[in-house]
């Protein structure tokens, strides 16, 4: 049996008991970090009480029958993700190969970005489409993040931005690294859709020593957020109780 386990969205106390019992009777324990964010391996290795294999995206992406899908043997093996292993692609993509070799796979799900953001008081029905930035290189700057706020806008929903990660250079992006990248679109688009002026959210390190701060682009970018994990929301039409508990990070 392959087992995704999630480990939750702060550090190694965030697994479920469900997680940590059936972490404990497998054989083969991996872990990848490069879909988000993680805190402390040594200290989940502790309360696991056996060595986690950590794997690199290219171990995952490029030879997954090396490893998690190795499938020999009678043991069982799991896949410790950050966050709920089913919010990344990549994880139903290899649960679609595991089906392809007859391996049996199951997931332990655990509290996810995509849950925890009602933390700003915004109502999780009320968000459109999901917007990924990523750090621009010399001939690839992705403007589609701009044009998914644009749709969300046109309905009046709001906008949540998962921010790149490159974990093997131990860089993930930070809020106000996410405004000035949609303030650089700007320049291109100009539809006015992303002003300084803009209203946004900028969270970090939900689940743990969280920070969420409100207020205009131009202000946010002048704050310190702090360690990563970070996120950037940018909300749509506010319910009067969404205003009001939103009041609480003005
Ligand atoms: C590709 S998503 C993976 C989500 C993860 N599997 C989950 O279920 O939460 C990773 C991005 O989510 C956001 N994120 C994840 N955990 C977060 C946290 N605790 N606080 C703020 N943002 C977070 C960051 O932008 C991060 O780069």
């Amino acid at each position: 049996m392959l087992y995704f386990i999630g480990l939750g969205l702060h550090d190694a106390k965030d697994i479920s008991v469900k997680g940590l019992e059936t972490l404990k009777k497998c054989d083969t324990v991996y872990a990848e970090f490069y879909t988000n964010y993680f805190g402390d391996l040594k200290e989940l290795e502790k309360l696991a009480g056996k060595e986690i294999i950590l794997l690199e995206r290219k171990d995952l992406e490029e030879r997954p029958d090396e490893n998690v899908l190795k499938g020999q043997g009678p043991g069982d093996v799991a896949l410790l993700v950050s966050g709920d292993p089913m919010v990344a692609t990549t994880h139903i993509d290899l649960a679609l190969r595991a089906n392809k070799k007859g391996i049996k796979w199951r997931v332990i799900h655990a509290s996810s970005v995509y849950s925890a953001v009602g933390e700003t008081g915004l109502q999780i029905y009320k968000f459109g489409k999901t917007a990924s930035l990523v750090y621009p290189s010399k001939n690839y700057f992705p403007t589609s993040p701009y044009d998914i706020l644009a749709e969300n806008q046109k309905t009046g929903l709001h906008t949540l931005f998962l921010l790149d990660i490159k974990a093997e250079e131990k860089r993930f992006m930070t809020v106000n690294e996410a405004i000035s990248l949609l303030l650089e679109i700007e320049k291109q688009k100009k539809t006015r859709l992303f002003t300084p002026e803009t209203l946004c959210i900028g969270i970090a390190r939900l689940g743990g020593d969280v920070k969420i701060k409100k207020g205009p682009a131009a202000d946010l970018l002048k704050e310190d957020f702090g360690k990563p994990p970070h996120c950037l929301v940018v909300p749509g039409k506010l319910h009067y109780i969404e205003e009001e508990a939103l009041a609480l990070f003005g």
